[in-house]
């Protein structure tokens, strides 16, 4: 490939329910970061419907990739290369995603980037606050939530994670046995400020055990019976008990968190010296858990970074800065890469 002084690249995503693409330079900068959210399409089954995603997906990405385009104000044939979610995630959306950036790579004969969805997430804080590695990550999405050691580029180590459901997977469920909107997150957040977290005891699942792995079900399963009880009580459950459960149950993922996080550091010790603690994925953009989290960082002398909200969620500028980073060191991809529905960031 020809030298030149700044690159640039278009990131696509699909592997949820957020059409994303983006262009973002060699130079850090997010010269466009276009997300079509599908929440409304899947709001009425407070969940999301792979089929109706993979759909979406194949309906809007031209529409994402030509206003990232327009905003970034280039032409196709002016990306350096085309970088692509191919995995891990709901393998409709991540085909289509993955398909459209080799036909566009193909057509433009410019390399290929095969992006893993959680390296995206895991590289977001260098883009945002040009961190050098090693660091420990907690990635806490709507399918994943592990403490990983960053080595370095396509270096991680797994030092624990969710033995049954994601934080985000929680929240979603709560929130859904509340009859709140989808995504349940923002939702439980919101009722959450209300709340008094003491008013209900909620289990902290393996707490104490030594070790920073999570278990999220039993916690679900507690909260399941809690809302049953108040509804037997008085046969429908008041804004101020929505409230009270949404706060408890935040407050029982925030003890798990900041605490698992204190083992999680004590292994990262052992592997690396650099005292910087990233959190991302959708569930990082939840402020209580942010403060809950940076307070804890802080008090064992370790740096806490944050990426904004934006980029915390699933977008496509982090799938291009990921590509910006693998171009640089010479890793592409063929044209018949097989996206996967399952890619540990260990396996890459
Ligand atoms: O990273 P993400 O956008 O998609 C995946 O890769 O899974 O994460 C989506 C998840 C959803 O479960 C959503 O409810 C959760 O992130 N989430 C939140 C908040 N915003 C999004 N969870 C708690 N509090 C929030 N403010
Ligand atoms: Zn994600």
């Amino acid at each position: 490939m020809e030298h030149k002084l700044v690159i640039r690249i278009l990131g696509i995503e699909s592997s949820c329910d957020d059409t994303g693409a983006a262009v973002v330079s060699s130079q850090k900068k997010i010269l466009s970061n276009i997300v079509i959210s599908q929440n409304q399409e899947h709001e009425p089954f407070k969940g999301v419907v792979p089929e109706i995603a993979a759909r979406s997906h194949m309906q809007h990405l031209e529409k994402a990739i030509n206003s990232a385009l327009e905003a970034s104000n280039m032409q196709l044939s002016e990306c350096d290369a085309i970088a692509a979610t191919s995995g891990p995630g709901l393998i409709g959306g991540v085909i289509v995603g993955s398909m459209f950036g080799r036909a566009l790579a193909s057509v433009l004969k410019k390399p290929f980037i095969a992006i893993n969805h959680l390296e995206g997430h895991a590289l977001t804080a260098r883009l945002t606050n040009s961190i050098s590695y090693p660091y420990l990550l907690l990635l806490v999405s709507g399918g994943h939530c592990q403490f990983v050691a960053v080595l370095s580029l396509g270096k991680y180590r797994i030092l624990g994670q969710t033995l049954d459901d994601s934080v985000g997977e929680a929240f979603d469920k709560v929130a859904k046995m509340l009859d709140l909107g989808f995504p349940g997150g923002p939702e439980i957040e919101k009722k959450a400020k209300f709340g008094d977290k003491y008013k209900y005891n909620l289990p902290k699942p393996i707490i104490n055990q030594d070790n920073c792995h999570m278990s999220f079900s039993g916690l679900k399963t507690a909260v399941r019976l809690l809302i049953a009880g108040l509804h037997d009580a008085k046969n429908s459950i008041g804004d101020e008990e929505i409230n009270d459960v949404s706060a408890s149950f935040q407050y029982s993922i925030g003890e798990v968190l900041s605490n698992k996080m204190e083992k999680a550091i004590k292994l990262y010790q052992k592997l690396a010296n650099n005292p910087i603690f990233v959190i991302s994925g959708g569930v990082a953009s939840n402020q209580y858990l942010r403060k809950i989290l940076s307070d804890k960082a802080e008090s064992l002398g370790y740096e806490f970074i944050a990426p904004p909200i934006n980029l915390c969620t699933d977008n496509a500028a982090m799938i291009a800065y990921a590509g910006i980073e693998r171009l640089a060191a010479g890793f592409t991809n063929e044209l018949n890469f097989c996206p996967r529905a399952r890619w540990s960031l260990e396996e890459l």
